[in-house]
């Protein structure tokens, strides 16, 4: 046993190495549970008394020394990785410290948190529903005809045929889920992600964002929804801002109409965004067809309501000047940036 553990001594003596994984296969080899150092305490039991004492030594011995070199050699192949890093133990504390990017909100939320706010302060409350929709909720409740062009594969991602399921155009849809599930008075506004079969281009997507508002109450008039558009514009485009609105046609609202803000570039008087015209279209609305509240099980001899629906995108592109709808999806920093003063 002393010859065994003098011979195995000589190698941890003259073992040497530069290589981190050969130091840990030389301390496995020796040192784990069924190492050779190991197994040799494990002969040691079977050992005359007389004898366990001397060898005793000689094991703890040879123990101390393997471990102090594979301890040795870890240590100074960790130094050198440190300095071939260029970095100390002790970092330099005067040295200025490292910069952060801190990230800043989309341009399409920062308005988006905008118009609910605006709307939240007059008592609207945020409703949101699911981006996957049956034929339903977005199309045959909002009084859409079986031919309408819009339920058309052209312009809708259909996830299943026959039932038809699809990704919603429009988010008219949460309209139909509330009125569904809530009792008159109702007053939601519902922002949300739609999605439109188009070739993309700088000014279609076919991925974008609109918010949907809903007012159902008995007596409600024309002139409520003329007064909320008129306190919307002058809230989100300022004081000087003006609205009129053009006869136009939805299925789901009777009558229906097309709001224009005055340009907020020109104030009005004539540029290049708004065409010459003074005027920018922003959204479409006007008083909930009757089907549809007798539709979503609402009675319409004595309720009545209206609506309107806003693109964020275009909003945001009147506020911030964006011309390129596909800027919004790129997630180019040097665009995402520019938005980092705003909330
Ligand atoms: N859903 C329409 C669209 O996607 C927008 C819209 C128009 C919503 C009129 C309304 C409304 O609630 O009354 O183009």
């Amino acid at each position: 046993m002393t010859d065994k553990i003098n011979e195995l001594l000589k190698v941890v003596e003259q073992f040497q190495t530069d290589s981190w994984d050969e130091a840990e296969e030389f301390r496995i080899r020796l040192l784990s549970k069924k190492g050779q150092i190991s197994l040799l305490f494990n002969d040691f039991k079977s050992l005359p008394p007389d004898e366990k004492r001397e060898v005793g030594q000689q094991l703890n011995t040879l123990k101390e020394a393997a471990l102090q070199k594979v301890n040795q050699i870890k240590q100074r192949l960790e130094e050198e990785i440190i300095k071939s890093q260029g970095s100390d133990k002790y970092p330099d504390l005067s040295l200025p410290a490292e910069f952060h990017h801190t990230g800043s909100r989309h341009p399409i939320s920062i308005v988006r948190n905008q118009i609910n706010s605006i709307f939240e302060k007059i008592g609207f409350v945020i409703s949101e529903g699911p981006e996957i929709e049956d034929d339903w909720h977005n199309f045959s409740a909002l009084n859409f005809a079986d031919e309408h062009p819009a339920r058309d594969m052209q312009d809708t991602f259909f996830v299943e045929k026959n039932p038809d399921i699809a990704l919603r155009t429009h988010t008219s849809s949460v309209q139909v889920r509330v009125m569904k599930n809530q009792k008159p008075p109702i007053r939601t506004i519902s922002p949300g992600r739609v999605f439109r079969n188009e070739a993309i281009s700088a000014r279609a997507h076919c991925i974008f964002h609109q918010v949907e508002g809903l007012y159902i109450d008995k007596d409600v008039s024309f002139a409520d929804l003329k007064h909320v558009l008129n306190h919307f514009a002058q809230e989100f485009f300022g004081k000087e801002s003006r609205i009129r609105l053009r006869p136009s046609y939805f299925p789901f609202t009777e009558p229906s109409a097309e709001m224009d803000v005055s340009c907020p570039f020109c104030k009005g008087k004539g540029c290049n965004i708004c065409k010459g015209t003074g005027w920018v279209e922003i959204m479409g609305c006007g008083m909930v067809d009757p089907n549809v509240l007798e539709n979503c099980g609402i009675d319409s001899t004595v309720y009545s309501g209206y609506a309107f629906g806003m693109g964020i995108e275009r909003i945001t592109m009147l506020k911030y000047m964006v011309n390129d709808l596909r800027l919004y999806f790129e997630n180019d920093m040097r665009f995402l940036k520019q938005f980092s003063s705003a909330h």
